[in-house]
């Protein structure tokens, strides 16, 4: 039986892995970040060797997008030279990894999907710190997998789909940006398409996952309103600009899923359709 070292189990994604694991009665360990802090070299090496894991899932990642531009150097401790540490530690055991990577490792300027050979050419700092977890993994681990996703939502965690969601429950006006084309992706869907690589060991590598399907996100919004049975006219369209954010974003970043599905790995659903499916449980939480 395999045994799965699951990290960041408590964040969007990590939290459906979790679901799936309880749900298929698999064998697995999931410390916390309390427990296990990844970017201590020696305790990480510690937990693993004593372990000896057939799979690690790393969901853990430092996220604040905007964040990374002045704190450059925290999220590259995670989200970098912990994946490194990681990936020989798991070399050690003969520990296979899958590691979550991000559409924002590409700069978001093309009008034809990226697949897994396009030129990268990170969009932000977060990006930059997300290209160079993958580039020292697969250093270190080339039998590794790296999973590039986009707009994650889930039932946990702070997202896009829990704050539309909670607008539209009251009723409230949304100004969403229009300019900004991509994929949503369901973590749920994500937590499955991860454990068919654990079922199907595909060739290693890097693969792109997200739903089928694209949007912007006021197109998603609007989605959202109309499923919550609120009226998409209360979401307005707005310029990126406009938010001045302090990270730049994709205006564009839909990921190719051709060599996820020559690949024989889990289907990949349209995105209105998932949203369909988690919606009705992010609401309730909500309510
Ligand atoms: N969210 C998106 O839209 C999106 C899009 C594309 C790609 N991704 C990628 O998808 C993956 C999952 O993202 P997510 O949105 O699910 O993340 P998330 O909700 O922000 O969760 C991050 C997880 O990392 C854990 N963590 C943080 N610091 C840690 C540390 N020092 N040691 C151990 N664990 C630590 C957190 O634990 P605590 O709760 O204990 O801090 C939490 O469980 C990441 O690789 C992310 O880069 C996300």
């Amino acid at each position: 039986m395999n045994q799965i070292l699951l990290f960041g189990g408590s964040g969007i994604l990590g939290s459906e892995v979790l679901r799936y694991l309880n749900a298929e009665s698999y064998e697995y360990v999931a410390p916390t970040s309390t427990d296990l802090d990844i970017r201590d070299k020696e305790q990480l090496f510690k937990f693993i060797s004593e372990l000896k894991p057939s799979w690690i899932i790393n969901c853990a990642a430092w996220t604040n997008v905007d964040g990374a531009e002045s704190s450059f150097r925290e999220a590259w401790e995670l989200n970098s030279i912990a994946v490194k540490n990681l990936g020989t530690a798991a070399g050690l055991v003969g520990c296979k990894v899958i590691h979550i990577s991000t559409d924002y490792v590409f700069y978001g300027e093309s009008s034809n999907p990226y697949d897994e050979s396009s030129p990268v050419n990170p969009v932000n700092k977060y990006g930059e710190s997300k290209l160079e977890g993958e580039n020292a993994l697969l250093d270190v681990a080339p039998e590794a997998y790296v999973i590039r996703t986009s707009w994650l939502y889930g039932a946990s965690g702070k997202n896009f789909v829990k704050t539309i969601a909670g607008k539209a429950i009251q009723n409230q006006v949304a100004r969403v940006v229009n300019d900004q084309v991509g994929s949503p992706t369901s973590a749920r869907d994500l937590a499955g398409a991860i454990m068919s690589i654990v079922s199907n060991q595909p060739e290693p590598g890097i693969y792109n996952y997200s739903n089928e399907g694209s949007c912007s996100w006021f197109e998603f919004a609007q989605r959202i309103y109309e499923r919550v049975g609120a009226n998409p006219s209360l979401v307005s369209p707005i310029s990126s600009d406009s938010l001045n954010l302090i990270a730049r974003r994709p205006r564009y970043s839909l990921l190719s899923k051709e060599k996820w599905k020559s690949s024989g790995l889990a289907e990949v659903p349209r995105w209105e359709d998932s949203l369909d499916l988690l919606l009705p449980e992010i609401v309730a939480k909500l309510r």
